[in-house]
């Protein structure tokens, strides 16, 4: 798929030499995103933020990459500041911001809402989270994560070994990461949950029908011994009918020094899409995990940037500008003094 003109609304728009394409793209905006030089390739060019739902990493992170393409972003954040509160209805809101805008990024808390709001856009529209539905660049920035952790390894996302664990029901990072997953050969994957919130049953009917060995437990310690990857997840209490629902599961699967130490291999990645819920009573990846070589967060985190560089050069169709633009940095970058 060319990727040019193109909205970003799930991953089962991707094939694999899409993925292969962005992630080569991703390789080459390091030296940007390391502030080494800057490339002013979309001066001029605005992105629409419009994170209808709270947000700091993917917002930021979207913002931040489109400023080191050299483009200016006018941001709007949640539901009350709005004027949807007024009434207005996705397409009106999407036909006037389109008209400010050369790219859009949303999230919105309805599943289904971004594809809404995109049919009626002048311009691309990339999809930040819409519910429980999908989170379509976060999985493309963990996949690029896995492929870069596994790489240091010696291996590929092929013959991959993943253990996802916590809300699988709501949890939309989960869900595009499934999908993206199916593109893969020989993937086994556990995922570990409570019954109540489990994967629903057609992903993991999609991914069967792919080739992807799913099993579907409620075991923490036996899903976790033999893998490459455990992908925690939060408690998504923001979907719950109330807190005292989502206070049920929350803290059921933990995984600490402790646990991790006597049921995983050595070297098993741990990776979280974040927010990590660090209250008393969740926990559910402990900071204690905080000086482990093999905690990936933060490098899923720096690794969003690239992705998301690479998404709006692939839409905005500069790629093969990006080094034509180039500068020098002229003031002192504290990443590279050491
Ligand atoms: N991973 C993620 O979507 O984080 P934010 O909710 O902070 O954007």
């Amino acid at each position: 798929m060319n990727l040019k003109g193109s909205s970003i609304l799930s991953i089962n728009q991707f094939e694999r030499g899409d993925i292969e394409n962005l992630f080569r793209i991703a390789d080459q905006m390091e030296p940007f995103a390391q502030r080494k030089k800057i490339t002013r390739v979309l001066e001029g060019a605005i992105m629409g933020s419009m994170f209808f739902e709270p947000s700091t990493r993917t917002r930021i992170s979207f913002g931040s990459a489109f400023n080191l393409l050299g483009g200016d972003v006018r941001e709007t954040t949640g539901l009350e500041n709005s004027s949807l509160v007024k009434g207005e209805s996705l397409p009106d809101t999407a036909r006037v911001l389109s008209g400010f805008s050369d790219i859009i990024c949303m999230r919105h808390p309805e599943a289904g809402s971004v594809a809404e709001f995109a049919a009626a856009s002048r311009v691309p529209v990339v999809n930040g989270g819409d519910g429980n539905n999908e989170h379509p660049s976060q999985a493309l920035l963990d996949l690029y994560t896995i492929e870069k952790e596994l790489q240091g390894r010696g291996r590929g996302v092929d013959g991959l070994r993943i253990a996802m664990i916590g809300d699988l029901k709501y949890g939309r990072t989960v869900h595009s990461l499934c999908k993206l997953l199916r593109l893969f050969n020989e993937v086994s994957v556990h995922l570990v949950s409570p019954k109540e919130l489990a994967m629903p049953d057609e992903l993991v009917e999609e991914m069967r029908e792919s080739g992807i060995q799913v099993v579907v437990t409620d075991i923490l310690e036996e899903s976790i011994a033999h893998v490459d990857i455990v992908y925690s997840t939060r408690i998504q209490e923001e979907r719950f009918p109330s807190k005292q629902e989502a206070d049920l599961y929350r803290g059921r699967f933990r995984l600490n020094k402790a646990v991790y130490t006597q049921f995983c291999e050595p070297n098993t990645v741990i990776m979280h899409p974040l927010p990590r819920d660090s209250r008393g009573d969740a926990k559910e990846l402990d900071s204690d995990l905080d000086d482990n070589p093999n905690l990936a967060i933060f490098r899923q985190t720096d690794n969003g940037v690239l992705v998301r560089m690479a998404l709006f050069a692939a839409i905005l169709d500069v790629v093969h500008l990006v080094d034509k633009y180039v500068e020098q940095v002229p003031w002192h970058n504290p990443r590279l003094s050491g």
